[in-house]
């Protein structure tokens, strides 16, 4: 008879919840949910060994475990540190956690460049959702920002390295997914770029998925770039058949135009299945797609407003569960 796993028991902002041995603390937070789960720009808990590179999700652990109540003596990154039975965690709560999180956001602008106003991924960018919540008003480093020409990887993808937070999240995806490996980080410290080596394109079935794990706007989708502002676009829910992957995606429309298309992403922004080049880049147009309804964005961002408002009357006609979470404005 196999013997019960016993659960460690973690307190994060004074919420407490039990996990199994193992889990991250970050992942301890999601579980309980809310403000108190840490941001993160590197960690993407669909790709292995993702994590431990941006430091944005620091923690200060006040108490270590029921066995060894000291507290850690630094800040903690929470995504690669595991919980230990009793521990005592503090998020929001902590000043030096807000402190640590607008010194790692001024870090991660030293070179990323304030273009958001031309930049893509403006309104579903978590650097700007960081830069928000925790940015100064105005850059304190005086020098130049380093820069580097917009380059070509493959026929759909577009990279500025500008705006590059060398998050690794593209090299794991490109590792993960594909057979060889065609990209990485080039050079070391303030040297360092993602490149593809001696101008090597990006061409594999699933590539795509990069555009999707890029935290900020370095890796753009060249079928989709600059056509319509994120927050003019409206979110479906589409399917096809396909015979490379599930089919299941985020048709962005404007109007009939589907102007986008990417994978189904969680509230973390985390890809819940990971789509074929062909049904990201290939199928513009509604004739391949069965609309299943609305897409309902759980993002805390700008990206979650003025999207579909849900009519009572049309609840048991949209076969979508995420329907049922959309906001009525008519009902509050
Ligand atoms: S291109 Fe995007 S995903 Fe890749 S390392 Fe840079 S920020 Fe991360
Ligand atoms: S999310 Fe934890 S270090 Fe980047």
């Amino acid at each position: 008879m196999s013997e019960e796993i016993k659960k460690f028991k973690i307190t994060i902002d004074g919420q407490t919840t039990e996990v199994a041995p193992g889990t991250s603390i970050l992942e301890a937070a999601r579980q309980i949910g809310g403000r108190s789960v840490p941001p993160a720009m590197c960690y993407y808990k669909p790709l292995e060994n993702s994590g431990g590179r941006c430091r944005t999700c620091l923690v200060e652990v006040s108490k270590g475990s029921e066995a060894d109540p000291r507290p850690m003596p630094k800040l903690v990154a929470s995504c690669r540190t595991g919980v230990m039975d009793g521990m005592e965690v503090k998020n929001l709560t902590s000043d030096k956690t807000q402190e640590a999180r607008k010194a790692v956001t001024e870090f991660l602008l030293i070179n990323h460049p304030l273009d958001c106003p031309v930049c893509d991924q403006a309104g579903e960018c978590h650097l700007q959702d960081l830069g928000y919540e925790h940015g100064l008003e105005r850059t304190r480093t005086e020098f130049e920002r380093r820069t580097f020409e917009p380059e070509d990887i493959g026929p759909y993808i577009k990279l500025h390295m500008n705006r590059c937070i060398l998050c690794a999240r593209c090299v794991l995806a490109a590792n993960q997914l594909t057979e060889e490996r065609e990209h990485g980080i080039l050079f070391r410290g303030e040297q360092a770029e993602i490149s593809t080596y001696l101008n090597k394109a990006l061409d594999n079935d699933f590539i795509g998925n990069v555009i999707d794990v890029c935290p900020v706007g370095a890796l753009t989708d060249k079928t989709a770039r600059f056509a319509q502002r994120v927050w003019f676009t409206k979110p479906v829910n589409a399917s096809c058949s396909c015979s490379k992957c599930s089919g299941k995606v985020v048709l962005w429309m404007k109007g009939e135009e589907v102007i986008r298309v990417t994978a189904r992403k969680d509230q973390y922004d985390e890809i819940e299945e990971w789509i074929c080049n062909e049904c990201r880049f290939e199928r513009k147009d509604l004739k391949y797609w069965s609309i299943e309804g609305p897409r309902h964005i759980d993002r805390h961002s700008v990206i979650s407003l003025n999207h579909y408002e849900k009519p009572k009357n049309m609840i048991n006609l949209l076969n979508n569960p995420d329907a049922k979470e959309i906001s009525v404005k008519d009902e509050e």
